[in-house]
């Protein structure tokens, strides 16, 4: 995953950003011409699918994974135990909550990945086979300020 997205970032800022000198360098000294770059942005893209995808087949592959994953979801005890961290940081309770399997700050970490590598298929799926597409959608699939 962590090779997928530094890939997907190297070679897609370039892409969106073309006029800056940096841009020119990344895309033809270092990769080679457009055509590379964009290649390797899109074998980049089938690699962070297939860790998407796999990563769903967790809770099938081992007993503890669906443990996890209910573990995982988001209660209100969560909210409270963030209050209570707060409390402890401002120097207003003796000691923080204790936390079970997964703290809050766990399942926040994982969902906010899990929800960003959805977004970043979804979009660079529309925008991969934007014949498929509405035009509008293929517009704001296109990451950064819209031209
Ligand atoms: C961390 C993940 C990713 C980042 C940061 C990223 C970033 C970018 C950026 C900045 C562009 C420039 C073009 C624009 O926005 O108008 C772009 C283009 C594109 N991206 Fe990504 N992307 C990511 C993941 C993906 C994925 C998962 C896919 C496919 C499923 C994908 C497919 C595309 C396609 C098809 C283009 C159009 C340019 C081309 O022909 O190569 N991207 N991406």
């Amino acid at each position: 995953m962590i090779v997928s997205v530094v890939t997907l970032i190297l070679t897609g800022i370039p892409l969106k950003f073309p006029e800056f000198d940096l841009s020119k360098f990344i895309i033809i000294d270092v990769l080679g011409g457009l055509q590379n770059s964009t290649l390797i942005h899109r074998v980049a893209a089938v690699g962070l699918i297939i860790v998407g995808v796999w990563h769903l087949g967790i809770p099938f592959s081992r007993s503890s994974g669906w443990r996890d994953f209910l573990l995982m979801i988001p209660r209100p005890r969560d909210a409270k135990d963030l209050l209570q961290t707060i409390s402890f940081f401002l120097g207003k309770r003796a000691s923080g909550p204790k936390f079970g399997r997964f703290s809050f700050i766990e399942k926040f970490d994982y969902w906010a990945v899990y929800w960003g590598m959805v977004i970043m298929i979804g979009s660079g799926s529309i925008m991969w086979f934007k014949e498929y597409f509405p035009k509008t959608l293929v517009r704001y699939s296109s990451r950064g300020p819209l031209r």
